[in-house]
């Protein structure tokens, strides 16, 4: 048994925190900052997900054993580092990759060399700064349509841009490049490829040598019905995915998968955490679209429900570089949820209103995580553009889908939305 710190706040978090505390390993669980419905699987503490000297500071004032980061911002400014370098956190397991491994997320154009580097099936693609601006001007001048331009760096998920002339490539390169337009993030940029295809996303947790896969998914990205309108962090997810068949899964594990771990073991990269492989399918051929270095929200809301496995059982073997020794199961069952968010999101929206209909009795195959939520007064209300989610498990994605739409009918706050359709294949 051992006392766990889970860092975040999201509906990931709220999945991650539900599966932990079913661990017969699990003692107590605290989760930085949380909201409230992590607050209904442990203990809440105001802590920053950045403020590493508050964290040292909990962690050994609480006997954490077990500290797993959530989202990706804490990994790419170092905490795993912070851990390994000071001596009295060095008996405390932490679930992520070393600064170093997390530039598979945190820079784009480390991403794209070290899939160079691994023969990694991904779209073609050129780097440029302001060095090379001139250079970069050319080069956008005779490529292909649609152009894809991304920074770097983090942006927030705003960072990519499909442009489908070269004129406007070229004005957002610019702006990138001489008007800073997304900070440092975009001090470099990467031109690439457009890929045309379908998306999935395909979850390992690696110790930096062996890997496990857990339950792949797909989200659903834009706000609108019928997948239009703006790029959201995801309006619902499905697991399984109707498309990744056997076969195609086992392409994705021999041309991808495996030669990304392998990478991460023959450059000696310190990760032991999650690898997030955002992929496309073109025609039959998986391509990587992007790593991250963390699990996908909403996804680990469908993949956490679908995991039979002890979780904790599986984070220990990932600090410990034992996870050749543990075996993955999976429900049977698909599991689908259906986000709700804020008027407004992904623009601008009001937070702070009072969500009712979260005491309902919730039929036995639906779950309701949290997303922006906060308690106030006693009160639930919203205080984020995502609120939370509905996750179902039925024999089938329309019959899991329905389930949780019957029970978002029962919630409501004002300007709640949500799509219909999730599960629909666009
Ligand atoms: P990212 O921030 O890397 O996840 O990119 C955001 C979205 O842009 C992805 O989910 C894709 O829908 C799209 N995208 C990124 N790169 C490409 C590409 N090379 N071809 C087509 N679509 C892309
Ligand atoms: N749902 C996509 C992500 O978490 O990045």
């Amino acid at each position: 048994m051992m006392n766990i710190l889970l860092i975040g706040s999201g509906g990931r978090e709220h999945a991650l925190a539900w599966k932990i505390v079913q661990s017969t390993q699990c003692d107590r669980l605290y989760i930085a900052p949380g909201n409230a419905g992590t607050a209904l699987c442990g203990t809440n503490v105001a802590l920053a997900a950045t403020d590493f000297a508050a964290v040292r500071e909990f962690v050994l004032s609480h006997s954490i054993g077990l500290v797993v980061v959530g989202p990706e911002e804490p990994l790419v400014k170092g905490i795993v580092d912070i851990f390994r370098n000071d001596a009295a956190l060095q008996h405390v397991a932490i679930i992520g990759p070393s600064q170093y491994g997390a530039q598979l997320e945190g820079s784009k154009a480390f991403a794209k060399k070290f899939m160079m580097r691994h023969g990694i099936p991904t779209a073609a693609y050129r780097e440029f700064d302001a060095a090379s601006y001139d250079a970069g001007i050319a080069y956008l001048q005779q490529h292909s349509l649609p152009i894809v331009l991304k920074a770097d760096g983090l942006a927030a998920g705003k960072g990519v841009l499909i442009c489908n002339s070269a004129e406007e490539a070229i004005e957002e390169f610019g702006l990138m490049l001489q008007q800073s337009k997304f900070g440092d993030a975009g001090r470099k940029v990467v031109v690439e490829e457009f890929l045309s295809g379908i998306e999935l996303s395909v979850f390992a947790l690696t110790d930096g040598r062996e890997y496990v896969l857990l339950p792949e998914a797909k989200d659903y990205k834009r706000i609108g019905e019928g997948d239009t309108g703006l790029n959201t962090g995801g309006m619902g997810a499905v697991s399984p995915v109707p498309f990744a068949d056997a076969a195609f899964m086992k392409k994705v594990e021999t041309t991808i998968v495996r030669p990304t771990i392998e990478g991460l073991a023959a450059e000696k990269i310190d990760y032991k955490g999650f690898v997030f492989f955002g992929l496309i399918k073109v025609g039959d051929e998986p391509y990587v679209i992007e790593y991250n270095c963390r699990m996908g929200d909403p996804e680990t809301e469908v993949v956490m429900p679908r995991l039979k496995t002890d979780m904790v059982e599986l984070f220990m073997a990932t600090a410990q570089g034992k996870l050749s020794s543990v075996k993955v199961e999976q429900d049977e069952r698909v599991a689908c949820t259906v986000m709700a968010v804020s008027g407004g999101y992904p623009g601008d929206y009001k937070k702070g209103f009072a969500i009712s209909g979260l005491d309902q009795p919730l039929p036995a195959e639906s779950l309701v995580f949290h997303a922006g939520t906060a308690q106030k007064d006693g009160a639930v209300v919203t205080s984020g553009g995502r609120v939370l989610c509905v996750t179902s498990y039925a024999m089938s994605i329309p019959a899991a889908v329905n389930q949780s739409k019957e029970v978002l009918k029962k919630i409501s706050f004002d300007g709640m939305y949500y799509r219909k359709d999730i599960g629909f294949e666009f």
